[in-house]
């Protein structure tokens, strides 16, 4: 009789112990830590803009460019180019920056425009300014020498 009791405690034991590592494995390991779902979000800290002499080298032959300045004046609107006013073919002489890529005069059709095409318009879709921040996960990529 007493070892029937001590074999139910064991086993007792075992479901206990298979339990409650199958609910470990459930919990998701998220980047908000151990915050609460329904709190506030942790406050976002001001990161510095990189502004980099010369550009970033780029990793591969047809990577856009990282900008090395800081955008937060430069508004694009359907009516306005912020960034134009420096990087066009018209003012960049003046303002000493570099021209847009000859790829972005080129339409859908590789037909040469006057004007920089719609699908480079909104710049920010493909350059992005760097910050001084640590990466929220590890980046394994590695650059085509
Ligand atoms: C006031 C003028 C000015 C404005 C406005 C401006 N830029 Fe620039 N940008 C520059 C200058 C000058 C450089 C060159 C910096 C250097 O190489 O030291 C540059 C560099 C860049 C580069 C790097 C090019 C390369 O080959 O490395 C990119 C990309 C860029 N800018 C994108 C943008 C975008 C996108 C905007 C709008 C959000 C913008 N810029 C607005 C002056 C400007
Ligand atoms: C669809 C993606 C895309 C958009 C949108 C785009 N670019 Fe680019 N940009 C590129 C790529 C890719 C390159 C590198 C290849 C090349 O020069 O075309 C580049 C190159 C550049 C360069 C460097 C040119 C050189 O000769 O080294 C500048 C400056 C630049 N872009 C500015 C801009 C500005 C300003 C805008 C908005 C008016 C813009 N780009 C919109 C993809 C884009």
């Amino acid at each position: 009789m007493k070892k029937i009791v001590q074999i139910t405690i064991v086993a007792f034991g075992l479901l206990l112990i298979i339990g409650s590592t199958a609910s470990a494995k459930e919990s998701v390991a998220s980047l908000r830590g151990t915050a609460d779902i329904e709190g506030a979000s942790l406050k976002v800290t001001k990161k510095k803009v990189i502004s980099q002499e010369g550009g970033f080298e780029r990793n591969y032959k047809q990577q856009p460019p990282l900008i090395p300045h800081k955008i937060e004046k430069y508004k694009i609107t359907l009516k306005n180019n912020g960034c134009l006013k420096c990087h066009s073919k018209k003012n960049h002489k003046k303002e000493k920056a570099p021209m847009v890529g000859e790829s972005h005069f080129l339409s859908r059709d590789g037909k040469k425009l006057e004007k920089v095409s719609t699908r480079r318009y909104f710049c920010n879709q493909c350059h992005a300014p760097q910050l001084d921040a640590n990466p929220l996960v590890k980046n394994e990529f590695e650059g085509v020498k």
